[in-house]
C-alpha cells in the first residue's frame, strides 16, 4: 500500500476537553499563539544551529540537529545513494547481518533506549527465540552496557559462549565514548569476541562498530582498532534525540527494519509541525494540553498508557525524553510507561481512585499486523465465553480501551488519545520525531532549556571519585 494512501497518526485530547475536567478547546485556542512562538523558537534554533554563528549562553547546549535530521538523511540518499551516511548504514547493517547470528548493542540512555524501542516494536515478538530462517537470516540481538551488572554480564557472555559455532558481534554506541558502564562493558566483551574469533584482530575489527561522537576517546580507541566502520553521532544532535541518526538506525538496518521509511514518517511530522496552526497540529496540541493539565490541574504525572505489548521500550525511551530534557530547575512532569491491559491489574487501581496529579495519553495502534484471532463457540462453556464467539482479541483491547477511558471520564479523570494507524516504521517515524519535538516545544515553551543533561554529571563525578580513590 502506497504510503500516502495510510493515514497520519493522530492525536485526539477529547478526554481531556470533556466538560467535567474544566478544561475546553478555548483554552487550547488561547495558549495557540504561545505554543506557535515556541515551535518558532525551536525553528529559529534549529536556523542557528545551521548558520554556525555563536550560541548565546542561556541556549547552550544547543541539539537542534535532530530536527531537520531525516530530511537530511534521505536527501543525502537519494543524491549519493551508497556513498552516503544511510547509504553506509544500510550497506554495514546488511554485511553485519550477513557475517554474524548474534549482535550485542553497548549503550546507555540515549544510546540505548531507541535501538530498543526500534526493536521491540517492529521486529517479531520472538524474534531472538526464533531459528534464523523465521528471522529473515537476521541476527539475534542484545543488550548490555546499559548497568553494571556483573551477572547479567557473565549470563549474556555464557550465551554467545555456548553456541561456539555461531559467529557474534558488537555495535558500541556512546557520544562521549568515555560513559563508564559502556566503556567497561566494551572491554569486557571485546575481550570475549577475541576468544571466540581465536585471536584473528582483523576479524574482530570487522566485527566490531562504534557510533560516537567526532571527538570521543572511543573514536580514539575504534582508530587505533583498526574498526573497518565508524559512524558518527553528528555534533548538536543529542543523546536522547538521536534515534533517527545512527544510533537508533544502525541496528535497525541490522534487524532488516526499514530504515528509509522511519525516516520519511519523521519527515511528515516536520511537514505537519511547521505548516500546520495549534489546533491542527498534533506536536502543539500535545504540549498544549499537557501543559494546560499541569499548571490548571496539577496533573505532574504523565501517564503514556501503550495498548498491547510492543510500545513499552517506546514509552520507556519517551519517558528517558522527557525526564532528562524538562526535568531541570525544580520543574519537569513524571513520566511513567504503562502497558495496558497488563497494568490495568496492577497501576489501574491508582489511576481510577488515586491522587488527581495524572493526565493518561493513550498510545493506541488501529491495525493489527496479523489477522485477528476468533474467540470461537465450544461445547465447554463452563467459561460462559460463547456469549463473545466471534469478537477478536482486538475487539477486547478496543473495549478494554473505551471502558477504561469512560471510566475515567466518569470520574473527571482526564485522558487523551494518540492514535497509530499501524505498528510499522512510517507510524513510528512520525511519533518518535513528534514526541521529540513536543519535547523540545514544551522546553522553550517554560522557559527550560530541553537539550543537554547537567544533573547527571553529578553521579558520574562522585562514582569516578570512589573508583579511583586510592
Ligand atoms: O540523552 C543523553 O545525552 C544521555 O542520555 C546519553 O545518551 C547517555 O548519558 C549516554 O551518553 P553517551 O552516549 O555519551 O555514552
Amino acid at each position: 500500500m502506497n504510503e500516502s494512501a495510510i493515514p497520519p497518526i493522530t492525536y485526539d485530547p477529547a478526554g481531556v476537553l470533556i466538560r467535567e475536567t474544566g478544561l475546553s478547546a478555548a483554552d487550547l485556542a488561547w495558549l495557540g499563539p504561545r505554543l506557535e512562538a515556541a515551535r518558532n523558537e525551536v525553528l529559529d534554533d534549529l536556523a542557528l544551529w545551521h548558520s554556525g554563528e555563536p550560541v548565546p549562553k542561556e541556549k547552550q547546549p544547543l541539539d537542534a540537529g535532530f530536527i531537520d535530521l531525516p530530511e537530511r538523511l534521505l536527501d543525502q540518499y537519494r543524491a549519493k545513494g551508497d556513498q552516503s551516511e544511510l547509504g553506509r548504514i544500510l550497506a554495514t547493517g546488511n554485511r553485519l547481518a550477513g557475517q554474524v547470528d548474534r549482535v550485542v548493542v553497548l549503550g546507555i540512555g540515549g544510546s540505548y533506549m531507541g535501538a530498543r524501542a526500534l526493536f521491540e516494536a517492529l521486529c517479531h515478538p520472538y524474534h531472538n527465540e526464533l531459528p534464523r530462517t523465521h528471522r529473515s537470516m537476521r541476527p539475534r540481538i542484545y543488550f548490555a552496557g546499559n548497568n553494571a551488572d556483573n551477572d547479567a554480564a557473565v549470563g549474556l557472555m555464557e550465551l554467545l559462549a555456548c553456541q561456539s559455532q555461531e559467529r557474534w558481534g558488537i555495535i558500541v554506541i556512546s557520544k562521549s565514548g568515555s560513559t563508564l558502564e559502556t566503556a567497561v562493558a566494551l572491554r569486557v566483551f571485546l575481550d570475549h569476541l577475541a576468544q571466540s574469533c581465536g585471536g584473528n584482530v582483523d576479524k574482530v575489527h570487522e566485527l566490531v562498530i562504534p557510533i560516537t561522537g567526532v571527538k570521543s576517546r572511543l573514536r580514539s580507541l575504534a582508530t587505533a582498532m583498526g574498526c573497518t566502520e565508524i559512524f558518527p553521532i553528528p555534533e548538536g544532535v543529542g543523546g536522547r534525540f538521536s534515534i533517527l541518526s545512527a544510533v537508533g538506525l544502525l541496528p535497525a538496518a541490522v534487524l532488516g527494519i526499514d530504515v528509509v521509511k522511519l525516516l520519511e514518517g519523521a519527515a511528515l511530522t516536520n511537514k505537519r509541525f511547521c505548516n500546520s496552526s495549534s489546533g491542527q497540529n498534533p506536536v502543539l496540541d500535545y504540549v498544549g494540553v499537557c501543559r494546560l493539565m499541569e499548571t490548571r490541574r496539577g496533573a505532574t504525572t504523565r501517564v503514556l498508557s501503550t495498548w498491547g505489548d510492543r510500545m513499552e521500550a517506546v514509552g520507556l525511551w519517551y519517558d528517558q525524553l522527557l525526564a532528562e530534557s524538562l526535568g531541570k530547575n525544580g520543574q519537569g512532569a513524571l513520566p511513567l510507561t504503562v502497558v495496558n491491559t497488563r497494568d490495568l491489574h496492577s497501576r489501574g487501581q491508582q489511576h481510577q481512585e488515586g491522587r488527581r496529579d495524572k493526565l493518561i495519553t493513550n498510545l493506541v495502534v488501529e491495525k493489527t499486523r496479523h489477522a485477528p484471532i476468533e474467540i470461537k463457540p465450544s461445547t465447554m462453556n463452563q467459561d460462559l465465553l460463547n456469549e463473545l464467539a466471534g469478537k477478536t482479541l482486538p475487539d477486547v483491547l478496543r473495549a478494554a480501551l473505551a471502558g477504561t477511558n469512560r471510566a475515567y471520564a466518569d470520574d473527571r479523570r482526564p485522558t487523551a488519545d494518540l492514535r497509530l494507524p499501524r505498528l510499522d516504521e512510517w507510524s513510528l517515524g512520525q511519533l518518535f520525531q513528534m514526541l521529540m519535538l513536543a519535547t523540545a516545544v514544551e522546553g522553550r515553551l517554560v522557559g527550560t532549556n530541553p537539550y543537554g543533561q547537567p544533573g547527571v554529571e553529578a553521579y558520574k563525578t562522585h562514582m569516578n571519585e570512589y573508583l579511583r580513590a586510592k
